[in-house]
């Protein structure tokens, strides 16, 4: 746009200068036009003012554009060096002067350093949730093994249970590491089968039935019967691990299974009727290692928040989304769907 705006003036001053100085020269001083292809001095010295003023505009055009582009661009260098060096945090800066594509790349070049330093951040804090996940149950282990080799502690049936639920935990957290794993990478791998639904609702209902009484819950199920393309060995997984939630954070009373298809949509969803999910909780519910503030309180009998996380992989990689709603008399539901 601007050197167009450059050649336009340039040419604009030869063409329409050339007119009026040869105007000029007609009327005023015919006998100094030169007759042959060898210009007249006059009209030397017309060509070499129109040349060095075509130079001065060029000159002033080019260093008006370049300090719209120049800073910018020091910037955005100085920042990538900063960066190179290890610095997340560095940004670069415009102001209002900046040429549009100077501006949109500084813009661009700041989204993508917040985003590594983002990406830094979350796997700094990953490692340090996964550390402390591992170390309760490793540090009961190793100090009840030393018991038992020390002779400390009499090996018995208890002792040996306690020690199994330890490595049934740490077994779990490695599985649910597993997946969200897999899943950020693309590679979680499904089983899809046309799955009749209600029959593995009712199967993960019998197995968790006695559980759920225990802790007051009366279970009721709503389900559809028709198949869907499922992997029903994930969703029984997902099930689980609501129906789990239902018993470690709501209160007694009635939790509602329901299954159903409409307009291509398949449903799962499971309601329990309280006391809800902390509201500052709710947006980043599903992210892992989140965890209420009553559940953090409990320690590790709360679970290691990686319950939703797991819910939502498998969500999405099913080509759906899962989502916590607010449920009738202050409940929380937790709702898959997926396209059927
Ligand atoms: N049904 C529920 N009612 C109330 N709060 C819930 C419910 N399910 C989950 N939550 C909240 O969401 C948090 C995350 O759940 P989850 O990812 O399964 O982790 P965990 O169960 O290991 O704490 C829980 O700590 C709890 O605060
Ligand atoms: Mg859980």
């Amino acid at each position: 746009m601007t050197m167009s705006a450059v050649t336009l003036a340039v040419v604009l001053l030869c063409v329409l200068g050339s007119y009026v100085f040869y105007a000029l020269l007609l009327t005023f001083h015919p006998a100094s036009v030169s007759d042959s292809l060898v210009p007249s001095s006059i009209e030397l010295a017309w060509v070499m003012v129109t040349l060095v003023l075509a130079l001065l505009i060029a000159i002033y055009v080019a260093t008006r554009l370049s300090r719209r582009i120049l800073p910018p661009l020091d910037s955005v260098a100085m920042s990538l060096r900063q960066l190179a060096e290890g610095d997340l945090s560095a940004r670069a800066s415009t102001d209002g002067r900046a040429l549009h594509e100077a501006a949109q790349l500084v813009h661009d070049f700041n989204t993508m350093a917040q985003r590594l330093q983002r990406m830094a951040q979350e796997r700094a804090f990953w490692n340090a949730a996964i550390a402390h996940e591992l170390r309760t149950p490793v540090t009961i282990l190793s100090g009840r093994l030393q018991g038992l080799s020390d002779g400390v502690f009499e090996p018995s049936r208890d002792m040996l249970a306690s020690l199994q639920t330890q490595v049934e935990g740490l077994s779990r957290l490695i599985d649910d590491l597993r997946v969200l794993g897999l899943q950020e990478s693309g590679h979680l791998r499904l089983h899809l089968e046309h799955t009749r639904l209600a029959g593995e609702i009712r199967s993960v209902a019998l197995a968790v039935g006695p559980a759920l009484q225990a802790a007051g819950l009366e279970l009721t199920l709503e389900l559809a019967e028709q198949p869907v393309l499922c992997d029903p060995m994930r969703i029984r997984q997902a099930l689980l691990a609501l129906l789990e939630n239902a018993m470690q954070h709501a209160s007694p009373g009635p939790v509602c299974v329901s299954h159903r298809v409409r307009h291509g949509v398949c449903m799962v969803r499971v309601q329990d009727s309280g006391p809800g999910v902390d509201a500052e909780l709710v947006p980043r519910i599903f992210d892992a290692f989140q965890r209420g503030e009553a559940a953090r309180a409990r320690g590790g009998a709360g679970g290691t928040g990686l319950g939703l996380a797991v819910v939502q992989a498998i969500a999405q990689a099913h080509g759906g989304q899962a989502r916590c709603l607010p449920a009738a008399q202050g409940g929380t539901a937790f709702e898959l769907s997926w396209p059927a």
